[in-house]
């Protein structure tokens, strides 16, 4: 199993390129299943989770080009086996994405249960009662999802929470069904947006994707279209926050700066000098950062994919910050792994109160979920001596080529097996 092994004590400088957004990027390959069209992608991140969706929809009969400089091609001519297992969907749970689609298109669909990042209950409720109400029949058999419906109906669906896949699932079953579905409560991330942008390409009829309430009116059929997959804002947020703990002063290119205004401000609020243009972001770490605190919540609120990034700064800075999460139960795991390399972090309930400490020390840590992998990251980059991370398949999940980027900034950081 691979490792990383970071020496850390050293400011990054200079220029790192985020790659296309992950979470844009899974519901969009699984839009692909809509239409016998060919979907024609770029900025396609070389990611395990893509490779894991593209694994899937190969199974099912989908012909998935090979992957080029971004670029991915994906045509559903005919669904097979309109069949997700459970072999491929306990490693990751947006798996549960080609259940709106398939129903939409086949008319019926076997999908497992997900697993996923083990951070806590993650059910999938929102997603069967929204496809229950636009006529599927819905059971659960063996772990299976065993869904099937003549023609789904628009429907009125008011969701309970705010679910991101839950909105995108239930976005691309209703674009192929009869008469108009409005989403209420909906989510507003920008990657809800991005898939409405590729399925208006494909000629779904959206109106709403980025607010609480979408509207989608139902056409007969869709067709293949060309989408370029928005930039990474969770990646993007990933290598500022590292910026902010070791200092120095970075361009992230490629970004989409409108994304990441939450970010942005608890940077600005930790001192760092952030510049932002059409598509990058200059940061700037004079010196040492001040702790900050924060509360998770749907876009535009603060990422929860973000969360443990900040905890690792605020285990650097200078004073005491609250981070309180209240999107997953369970989302502290990083807590332990920080406090093995000296961080003073105390749990209560679902806050977390981070003191600064003068210096971390580098010691051997598990990542345990993506985003508490990228924590452990942060957090050895700016750890005295050596940190080693174990079990970072999580993080290969979700950042490409971590450890180039990285090590073009000038970190000490190399990968072992
Ligand atoms: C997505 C992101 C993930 C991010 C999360 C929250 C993808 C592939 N993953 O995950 O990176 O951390 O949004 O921003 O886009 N819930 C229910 N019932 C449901 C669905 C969700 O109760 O049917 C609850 C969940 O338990 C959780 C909350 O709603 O407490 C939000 O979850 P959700 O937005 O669905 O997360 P994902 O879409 O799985």
């Amino acid at each position: 199993m691979d490792r990383l092994k970071i020496t850390g004590g050293r400011p990054l400088e200079g220029e790192v390129r985020v790659s296309g957004a992950k979470n844009a990027a899974l519901p969009i390959l699984a839009a692909s299943l809509l239409t016998d069209g060919a979907l024609a992608l770029e900025n396609v991140p070389r990611l395990m989770d893509v490779r894991t969706m593209a694994k899937l929809l190969a199974q099912m009969g989908v012909e998935v080009g090979a992957q080029d400089d971004g670029r991915l091609q994906l045509q559903a001519r005919r669904i097979a086996d309109p069949t997700a297992g459970y072999a491929l969907v306990k490693t990751m749970r947006a798996s549960v994405l080609v259940l709106g689609p398939l129903l939409a298109r086949c008319g019926r669909a076997r999908v497992s249960l997900p697993g996923g990042c083990a951070i806590g209950a993650r059910p999938v409720d929102q997603h069967v009662k929204g496809l229950q109400a636009m006529g599927a029949e819905i059971d659960v058999e063996h772990g299976d999802m065993i869904a099937s419906a003549k023609r789904l109906r628009g429907a009125q669906i008011a969701m309970d929470v705010v679910t991101v896949t839950g909105t995108e699932n239930l976005m691309m079953a209703a674009v192929l069904a009869e008469g108009v579905t409005v989403l209420e409560n909906a989510a507003c991330e920008p990657e809800v947006v991005d898939l409405a942008d590729c399925l208006a390409s494909m000629g779904a009829k959206i109106e709403g994707a980025g607010t609480g309430t979408i509207r989608i009116e139902g056409v007969a059929s869709l067709s293949g279209a060309r989408h370029r997959v928005m930039p990474d804002r969770i990646e993007t947020g990933t290598y500022l926050a590292a910026v902010a703990a070791t200092g120095g002063k970075v361009r992230v290119s490629g970004s989409a700066p409108g994304t990441v205004g939450a970010t942005v401000d608890k940077l600005r609020q930790a001192g760092a000098r952030i510049d932002c243009g059409a598509d990058r972001i200059d940061i700037e770490m004079p010196g040492r950062a001040r702790a900050v605190s924060l509360i998770t919540a749907p876009y535009p609120g603060f990422a929860t994919d973000m969360q443990a990034q900040f905890m690792a700064l605020d285990c650097v800075a200078e004073g005491t910050g609250t981070i309180t999460e209240t999107i997953f139960e369970n989302r502290f795991m990083h807590a332990q792994e920080l406090q093995r390399l000296g961080a003073d972090i105390a749990i209560q309930g679902n806050t977390a109160v981070v003191k600064g400490v003068g210096a971390l020390q580098g010691a051997t840590v598990m990542a345990t979920d993506l985003r508490a992998s990228a924590s452990l990251v942060v957090a050895g980059l700016v750890a005295q001596g050596e940190t080693v991370i174990d079990r970072i398949y999580h993080l290969d999940r979700g950042y490409e080529a971590l450890e180039r980027k990285l090590s073009a900034l000038g970190a000490k950081i190399s990968r072992v097996s």
